[in-house]
């Protein structure tokens, strides 16, 4: 058996012992004095490990023939490095090439400095480069994070489906799935299509949230969260947008907008507790490489409350800060990505928790607030992203809510399962939408969320 890069790395081997990795090479070095330096990276870590090939190895030629992206099994003796850099590397005793790079002048990933965009149109090849390893290893510990913050705290993880027939955010921005013949639709005597001879004999889509869903399983088991794919056809080419992108939603019953306020705080603090604690080497490549405050606004984030904000001060504060937006400030409109953005890094320059939305601008299913104009959704903005979660007190009490629906046009039928849940036992309920790939991006402080995915579709791009 062969170990981790990372285990030996740690010290986990001691000295003067042997040990065997196996990995891709990096980079490979020839010194004058008849001995090459070959960092072997296995994705277990950040660093590579310095493996050492002297010149009495009987395969010493195929050694210096050796380039970056060939996948080596090295065993040798661990030891005190001399060089700087690393506290330990491995003399080599044997090498074995398992897979040679067949033109290392035309390999995608030679080493040297890439760009982003170059790496995002080789996806496959992408994930062997520094940075996107190190994005591999940051979702990863995000995502165990964030179900351990969960599982600690008594929520329930509940899958729900990705087919469906509901639209959640009622944005008209879903994929529609079929297996009707796109060339020979059936037609009903008014012309439309005849869905009923589909699949599941109704219109059906890929779920753009498993809010509704989840909100059944809140109303039974109290506290509880989806994390799943989710898919909008929206035609935004930003850096924040994707056609599927990941989703944690939690559900809580007798939860009120503070209460998941405060449980999206607490959250984001734990999870960007434990990159800091778990990756320390990734990070301070970010922080080096991608934003030099990678690691400061991190440890910032878990020390000090998240500023809370009505999203009618937050009009006020934008409307008299002297900047003028390409999108037109006043009561009623949606706040933009610069709006978000100048809030969250030039007003505040932490996270803020904005809150009480006008209705007008929201989903159906947030509870109205006294007031009437506004509803109790909160969204919380961070810096060099904006909106990374969007969430509410959800609209409890029926009456008020087949108002609200009728107000919108929607039909009480579409939502009948729904409404049960207000029809009998209902409860005041919250929950929120966590957009994993903005969380990701930053924590990173990568500027794409296509480049914190491993396979982004967005317009135009489902390659892979
Ligand atoms: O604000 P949204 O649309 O809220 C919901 O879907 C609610 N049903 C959530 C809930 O209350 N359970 O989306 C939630 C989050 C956003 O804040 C954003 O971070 C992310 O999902 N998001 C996207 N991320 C990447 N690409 C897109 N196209 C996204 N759309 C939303
Ligand atoms: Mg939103």
């Amino acid at each position: 058996s062969h170990a981790p890069v990372v285990d030996v790395l740690k010290g986990q081997y001691e000295i003067s012992t042997t040990v065997t990795v196996k990995g891709w090479v990096r980079t490979r070095r020839d010194s004058k004095a008849g001995l090459s330096f070959i960092a072997l990276h296995d994705g277990s870590c950040f660093d590579p490990v310095q493996v050492i090939a002297l010149n009495n190895l009987d395969n010493y030629a195929d050694v210096q023939r050796l380039t970056a992206g060939c996948a080596v099994t090295a065993t040798g003796t661990v030891k005190a490095s001399e060089g700087k850099g690393q506290a330990l590397e491995i003399e080599a005793t044997a090498i074995e090439v398992n897979g040679w790079v067949e033109n290392p002048d035309t390999y995608p990933m030679a080493a040297k400095r890439h760009s982003i965009e170059y790496l995002r149109e080789h996806a496959h090849l992408r994930p062997r480069t520094n940075v996107i390893g190190a994005v591999a290893r940051v979702r990863n510990c995000l995502s165990q994070a964030i179900h351990r913050f969960f599982h600690e705290r008594g929520y329930f993880w509940i899958s729900t489906p990705i087919l469906t027939a509901s639209d959640t955010e009622g944005a008209g921005e879903m994929f529609r799935v079929s297996t009707l013949d796109m060339m020979n639709l059936p037609r009903d005597d008014k012309g439309n299509v005849d869905y009923s001879e589909d699949f599941f004999g109704k219109e059906t889509y890929l779920t753009v949230s498993g809010q509704l869903n989840v909100e059944t399983y809140a109303c039974a088991l109290s506290k509880v969260y989806t994390f799943g794919p989710t898919f909008r056809a929206e035609n935004s080419n930003t850096s924040r947008h994707l056609a599927e992108f990941w989703m944690i939603e939690p559900e809580v019953a007798f939860a009120d907008l503070s209460d998941i306020a405060q449980l999206a705080e607490d959250m984001l603090k734990y999870v960007c507790k434990a990159v800091l604690e778990e990756l320390p080497d990734d990070m301070a490549f970010f922080a080096q490489r991608i934003n030099k405050d990678a690691i400061s606004r991190l440890e910032q984030l878990v020390d000090s409350e998240f500023v809370r904000m009505d999203y009618t001060d937050a009009i006020e504060i934008l409307q008299n800060c002297g900047k003028t937006f390409e999108f037109p400030v006043e009561w009623g409109v949606d706040l933009s990505s610069e709006h978000e953005r100048y809030l969250a890094e030039e007003h505040v320059g932490a996270p803020i928790i904005m809150q009480n939305y006008p209705k007008d601008i929201k989903a159906f299913y947030m509870r109205i607030n006294d007031d009437n104009k506004t509803v109790a959704a909160m969204d919380v903005l961070a810096p060099g992203i904006g909106e990374i979660i969007g969430g509410s007190q959800r609209e409890e009490r029926l009456d008020v809510f087949d108002r609200r629906l009728a107000e919108m046009g929607l039909s009480q039928e579409d939502y009948s399962w729904y409404r049960d849940l207000r029809r009998y036992g209902t409860v005041p309920h919250s929950g929120f939408g966590l957009g994993f790939e903005r969380l990701v991006a930053y924590v990173t402080g990568m500027q794409n969320v296509r480049d914190v995915i491993p396979f982004p579709r967005t317009p135009g791009n489902a390659q892979y």
